[in-house]
């Protein structure tokens, strides 16, 4: 996955596109690059390493014009390196291209090129694009990318320029491309543009937003202060319609926290109020298209499933539905008992998920109805489902989810409540719930959870074990803790330990022990004793102490909404294990943001 940028306007190009590549770098970020194109020539500077470290000073000046482009990468096909980064040009460097995705047939078209005489410079898959825009020269630069693309097998959004135009055209087929408009409608000569794979990119400059989606081309014209949308199937142009997504600059910027994780664990105290802020038709009517399903399923990854099969548990408990999740990558493969009488319930933060947008389309052929919770407006996911919840956590720029999670929890809940006829019961709980988690997130809090990260931080091994809904946060807090602190962590269901897990536990070993007031409880704390008479370092999460726990993090008794605030302080704990480690949890290595490639 990568970061796209683009920019037409009256400012100077290349600190814009400084500026909003930084901002998606959470999406790539072994190398950077950017190109100007000014007087029909292009301008260009790119290497490995962080945009992040690169000092404004060091930009060139040499890089002039009121038009250019930006990419941040995260390498799939070549090593990083200057070579490998973006932009990429053709032989005669006319066309220059980024791109966010994977190209499937470029060593195909590769060989072809070759055999045509187009020479390479890099070993990525995107540098064909340029070369294949090249091949189709003859026939203007708007037709030779249309050609171009029809070419290209995969999932992609790219930007590409012309030395001899004023046009940048932008096309998307499966990863996102979004386009920001400042000046809006009424002062049209004035309008500047940017192009994106996320709406951060320029949220400092606009958010009104027009969405481009798959299969389409969008060309802006920096003379005309014009933009055209093209649909490449049916081959005619579209219209689209200037969206205001109402968040703002602020909410992206780490506002004084360090980093980006700590911030967004501490908004914990009002997203999951926001995620409550629902239509209380639409839910009731989700309820309703739930309980008459004829087979529903639920589909995410990472994180997002984790959160599924939360509300496969949830579910069964509060409403006595079986909902069973699948998770997204092996989704297809469960196609067999597909109908048109199904639901599929997709979560996912970014909403672009490959994996999940392959399980949706999976589905789609079956006419199996669609429903998504999903954090940003406008997505992929969002705008191909067929009913959809937004979970408002606002931007979630760190690489490990967090307010999402809680977000999607909260969510989930109340629609198992609603489905079980009682929804007002199930909001009383959560708004109860978001309350108490106000209360937790306070500085002493946080403090305790970093002493128990300083005794534990030079460890190799941790575990985590929960039972019913605590079981899926337990594989939840291996996530978190393995991503940004690099220490093996496993869950387990608390059963499974004598199974096999036991055998690792050694003295000293940490272990945390998920637990709620429930009729799993005493199971969890014998499941805790037997990991402590072999040894193991307890940590009880739990609403009440226990002579079993050596440390003890408490969290409040919420019912069946106890893996909300239990997740909490393991993510915290997560982020101090990182910073003790000496890792920026912002950025955790060979991570992205959001997985676009399959
Ligand atoms: C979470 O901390 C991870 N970085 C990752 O597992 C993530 O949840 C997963 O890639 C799914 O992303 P999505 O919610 O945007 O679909």
């Amino acid at each position: 996955m990568c970061g796209i940028v683009g920019y037409i306007g009256d400012t100077v190009a290349a600190p814009v596109i400084f500026e909003s590549l930084k901002k998606l770098e959470y999406r790539g970020y072994d190398s950077y690059g950017f190109a100007t194109l000014h007087n029909n020539d292009f301008f260009v500077k790119k290497d490995k390493g962080k945009i992040s470290d690169l000092e404004f000073e060091n930009i060139p000046e040499t890089l002039l014009g009121f038009m250019g482009v930006g990419h941040s990468r995260w390498a799939t096909h070549g090593i990083p390196s200057e070579e490998n980064s973006h932009p990429h040009l053709d032989c005669k460097g006319n066309f220059l291209v980024v791109h966010n995705g994977i190209i499937e047939n470029y060593q195909e078209l590769k060989n072809e090129l070759k055999q045509r005489g187009h020479s390479f410079r890099s070993d990525t898959d995107t540098e064909i694009i340029p070369h294949l825009i090249e091949n189709f020269a003859e026939l203007g630069f708007e037709e030779a990318v249309k050609k171009a693309v029809g070419k290209l097998k995969g999932r992609y959004a790219i930007v590409a320029l012309n030395r001899d135009s004023d046009k940048m055209i932008g096309v998307r087929r499966g990863s996102p491309l979004i386009v920001g408009v400042k000046n809006g409608v009424k002062d049209s000569d004035r309008r500047e543009f940017f192009l994106a794979s996320d709406i951060p990119a320029f949220l400092d400059h606009t958010n009104n937003v027009m969405y481009l989606d798959d299969e389409e081309m969008v060309v802006i014209d920096k003379n005309k202060r014009s933009i055209k949308f093209h649909n490449l199937e049916r081959k005619e142009d579209v219209e689209k319609r200037l969206i205001n997504i109402g968040w703002d600059a602020g909410q992206a910027e780490k506002n004084g926290f360090e980093h980006f994780m700590l911030k967004e664990i501490m908004e914990q105290k009002d997203t999951i109020m926001r995620a409550l802020n629902q239509d209380v038709k639409s839910i009731e009517s989700m309820a309703d298209k739930i309980n008459n399903a004829f087979g529903t399923f639920f589909t995410g990854c990472g994180t997002a499933g984790n959160v599924c099969l939360a509300g496969e548990y949830i579910f069964s408990k509060v409403a006595g539905k079986h909902i069973n999740f699948i998770v997204s990558s092996e989704f297809p493969n469960y196609h067999h008992f597909l109908t048109d009488k199904t639901l599929l319930i997709a979560i996912s933060q970014s909403g672009e998920t490959a994996d999940v947008l392959e399980a949706i389309e999976a589905a789609k052929k079956k006419r199996v109805k669609i429903m998504s919770l999903v954090n940003v407006m406008g997505s992929s996911l969002d705008r191909k489902s067929d009913y959809s919840f937004l979970i408002k956590a606002g931007p979630e720029k760190a690489v490990a989810s967090t307010k999402a999670a809680t977000s999607q929890l909260a969510l989930i809940t109340l629609l198992a409540y609603a489905c079980a006829g009682k929804l007002n019961e199930g909001r009383r709980l959560l708004i109860e719930t978001a309350s108490k988690v106000n209360d937790m997130l306070n500085p002493r809090y946080e403090k305790h959870i970093r002493r128990l990260a300083e005794k534990i931080y030079k460890k190799d091994n941790m575990y985590i074990i929960g039972r019913s809904l605590n079981y899926p946060m337990a594989l939840e807090s291996a996530i978190k803790i393995q991503e940004v602190s690099y220490i093996h962590a496993q869950g387990f269901a608390g059963g499974e330990l004598k199974h096999g897990p036991l055998a690792l536990i050694d003295k000293g070993t940490p272990c945390i022990a998920l637990i709620a007031e429930d009729e799993v409880k005493d199971d969890v704390i014998s499941n805790a004793m037997e990991i402590k008479s072999r040894g193991g370092y307890i940590i009880g999460v739990a609403p009440e102490n226990n002579e079993v726990f050596d440390y003890w993090i408490r969290v409040p008794d919420v019912g069946d909404a106890s893996p909300i605030v239990n997740i909490i302080p393991v993510q915290i704990l997560a982020y101090h294990l990182a910073v003790l480690r000496g890792c920026n949890p912002d950025y955790p290595k060979n991570l992205a943001k959001s997985v676009t490639v399959k």
